[in-house]
């Protein structure tokens, strides 16, 4: 028998919240119009809606907005439920693709713009429902007290509802916050809807552009014409590098992170360039981002890692894909905006970071040269990664030419340098290199750096060899080496190689 059910009356008091005090403080949770509009699509995406449509009407004071999906809606009960403050507990474990967690969303988001939310939701197979909080109505009544209708003349504004089968309409009237005491015919205030329905537009392509990639899955309209998604990797350019994906634990959950640089301006056309910049500037959107279940929560950030948003880091941004059974382990908040990265996974995420805007760096100042997506990557890099029984370990390439080349000898030679490559491989000073980046910020020598072209070219020639033998042309060596890690730095000692 639990502490609970032991005590009697005179050992507590009920302390209920105070309704209007309550609903009132609903209001600051620090959403802006944008974060609040996701919030709700969030709602429709677990609902398996296959499209929202977001209403912006002008009209003074009188404005308003009504987000409406074709969702699996909800019956009366369930909508009820949907519209108490806290309808599940955050400790519930949630289906894995479910974009919620708090039970608040719908309240919190709402609130925040509005003081009265009318929602009406139709299940298949039932009649349509509506229910309606007034904050002025709680206010004067002192009661949580849920109307069951819309407001006299707003019928209208949820009768699309009645021409689906099933799916959910949010109605947000008295927006007090974005359209108080101004007049149907003030331009400026107009002037300022407008602009806030596009910030709302790069808002949503933003975050949910993972969706809305995947045409079948999930489209938006505002007012009628549907959004195209904005995704920031550019993965479609040729010219974007795709750093190796590791995958972080903790116990058994997963994250997954991808890193990628972004082209130099000088490799993609302008108009992609200056649109790949994103709402925010490129300065202010490199860094991670960070999804849950796809939905993005964060666009660009170091995430108090100690790392700078430098002008030469700003092409380093990495994936990362958490599931929604880590919410706590992040800090992840109602409004879905903030992630904090766990202390287990701090060094890994700063070591990753590290090396992306390493990368990065390079091609800002021109330095790097891309490696060529096309070309497989066990191919290109005479360092593998791998992981073995839950462990990360540095292999050599067997399959680079040059490893392959130094193998291909009599079968006494063949195992010594078997050997050699085993001693190598089993004994990379990987502590002592995680601590000597850790203490030098970005100071590691790049490969042959500050060594003479001479001595490059040493090694280049003998891999070079390795190519020919494999049965590649001179010049079909050349375009190959030239994709290969490091002598892609190398271009005019390649370029040498054919005198
Ligand atoms: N558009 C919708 N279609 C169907 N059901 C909905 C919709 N919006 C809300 N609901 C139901 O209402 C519940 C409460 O929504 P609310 O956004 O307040 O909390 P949540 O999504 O559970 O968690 P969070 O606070 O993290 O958003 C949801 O769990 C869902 O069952
Ligand atoms: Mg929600």
């Amino acid at each position: 028998m639990t502490l609970a059910t032991k005590l009697t009356e005179e050992e507590y008091d009920i302390a209920e919240p105070h309704a209007p005090a309550m609903i009132e403080s609903l209001r600051a949770f620090g959403y802006n119009i944008q974060t609040a509009i996701a919030d709700l699509i969030d709602n429709s995406i677990s609902a398996g809606a296959k499209n929202v449509w977001l209403t912006f009407f002008w009209d003074g004071s009188e404005s308003y907005v009504s987000i409406r999906d074709d969702g699996k809606g909800m019956t009366e009960t369930e909508l009820i439920n949907a519209m108490r403050p806290g309808s599940r507990n955050p400790l519930e474990e949630r289906e894995p693709d479910d974009l919620g967690r708090f039970g608040l969303g719908l309240k919190t988001a709402s609130f925040s713009q509005c003081r009265r939310l009318t929602v009406r939701s139709r299940a298949v197979g039932d009649k349509p429902v509506t229910r309606r909080w007034d904050l002025d109505y709680v206010n004067q009544t002192g009661e949580w007290r849920l109307l069951r209708s819309a407001a006299p003349g707003s019928e209208a504004r949820l009768a699309e509802l009645d021409e689906i089968t099933s799916g959910t309409v949010v109605l947000w009237e008295c927006m007090d916050r974005l359209v108080g005491g101004t007049k149907t015919d003030d331009q400026k205030a107009q002037n300022r809807f407008l602009e806030i329905m596009e910030d709302v537009e790069k808002h949503l392509v933003m975050v949910f552009h993972r969706f809305l990639e995947r045409r079948n899955q999930l489209q938006i309209w505002i007012n009628g014409l549907p959004i195209e998604p904005w995704e920031p990797f550019l993965t479609k350019e040729k010219a974007t590098q795709f750093l190796p994906e590791e995958n972080l634990y903790i116990g058994s959950e997963r994250v997954v992170v991808q890193p990628y640089v972004l082209p130099h301006h000088s490799k993609v056309d302008q108009q992609t360039y200056e649109k790949a910049a994103g709402p925010n500037g490129w300065n202010a959107q490199q860094g991670f981002y960070i999804y849950r279940n796809e939905r993005m929560l964060v666009a660009g950030d170091w995430l108090g890692l100690g790392l700078q948003r430098d002008e030469h880091c700003k092409l380093a941004r990495i994936q990362v894909d958490l599931p929604n059974s880590m919410d706590s382990d992040w800090s992840i908040d109602v409004k879905k905006s903030r992630a904090r990265p766990p202390s287990s996974l701090r060094a890994d995420l700063k070591r990753i970071a590290r090396l992306t805007r390493g990368k990065a760096a390079d091609i800002y100042r021109h330095r790097g040269k891309i490696i060529a997506r096309q070309s497989s990557e066990s191919y290109v890099f005479p360092w593998q990664k791998k992981v073995k029984h839950g462990k990360v370990f540095y292999s050599i390439n067997q399959e680079h030419p040059l490893v392959k080349e130094a193998l291909n000898v009599p079968k006494e030679h063949r195992q010594v340098i078997r050997a050699l490559l085993r001693l190598i491989q089993e004994t990379v000073p990987v502590q002592q290199i995680w601590l000597d980046s850790a203490e030098h910020l970005d100071q590691h020598s790049q490969p042959f750096e500050g060594v003479l072209s001479k001595e490059v070219k040493e090694v280049m020639i003998q891999v070079y060899n390795a190519l020919i033998k494999s049965g590649l042309s001179p010049l079909e060596a050349r375009r190959r080496l030239i994709t290969m890690e490091p002598f892609q730095h190398f271009e005019e000692l390649v370029a040498s190689l054919d005198e």
